[in-house]
């Protein structure tokens, strides 16, 4: 039978490959390291695997794609859409849009230990956005809206950097986020005097 044949010469080989792995001299110590990479490699492509299955934890490729050349025109990413909003459920949510060599707005307030949803789009080439201390690690790429949900643990002021190489001023092109107690932040954006005009972030 051909299946046996090749089942049978299959073993062959294995048992064949098993003598001479057993002839070479490994080091005992090289032999424990090899071991220790072998599970320090399992042990992350295990973690990467329940993060995708259980955490949802995906790369940002969900390919939701969008105009770069008439973002303004857009419904969502137009000027006066920018920044912080509070859509109907009530989660925050943070559009932006990183071009040469900036990331718009330029500054925004987001409240500490809550769930944002940030929307990234950029207007010309390829950018990234780090922030430091989060999960917050995206590239940026034109046709494409790029979407992460974070939060940050702490008060305090965070740097937004560009991570992909994307002109002579992608060295400067960086922004801060200010992260303030979520008491404090809620009762700023309900202030009458802060409240946007068109946004959905009113009472
Ligand atoms: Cu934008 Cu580098």
């Amino acid at each position: 039978m051909q299946n046996d044949t090749i089942k049978a010469r299959g073993l062959q080989i294995y048992r064949e490959v098993l003598v001479q792995l057993n002839a070479i001299h490994i080091d005992h110590l090289e032999r424990k390291w090899i071991g220790i990479s072998i599970l320090i490699i399992s042990l992350l492509v295990g973690i990467i695997t329940l993060d995708a299955f259980f955490h949802g934890v995906n790369p940002p490729s969900k390919v939701e794609t969008i105009d770069s050349a008439s973002l303004h025109l857009s419904k969502e990413f137009a000027e006066e859409n920018l920044g912080v909003q509070i859509d109907d459920k009530g989660n925050v949510v943070v559009r932006m849009v990183a071009g040469r060599y900036s990331f718009f707005p330029k500054h925004i307030d987001v409240p500490a230990e809550t769930p944002i949803t940030f929307r990234w789009v950029s207007m010309d080439v390829v950018h990234g956005v780090h922030i430091p201390m989060t999960n917050m690690s995206t590239m940026i790429v034109p046709g494409y809206v790029a979407e992460i949900t974070t939060s940050f643990p702490k008060p305090g002021e965070y740097p937004l950097l560009c991570n992909e190489y994307c002109g002579l001023g992608h060295n400067h092109m960086w922004s801060n986020i200010s992260v303030i107690e979520k008491e404090q932040w809620t009762s700023k954006q309900n202030a009458p005097a802060s409240a946007p005009k068109g946004g959905s972030a009113n009472e």
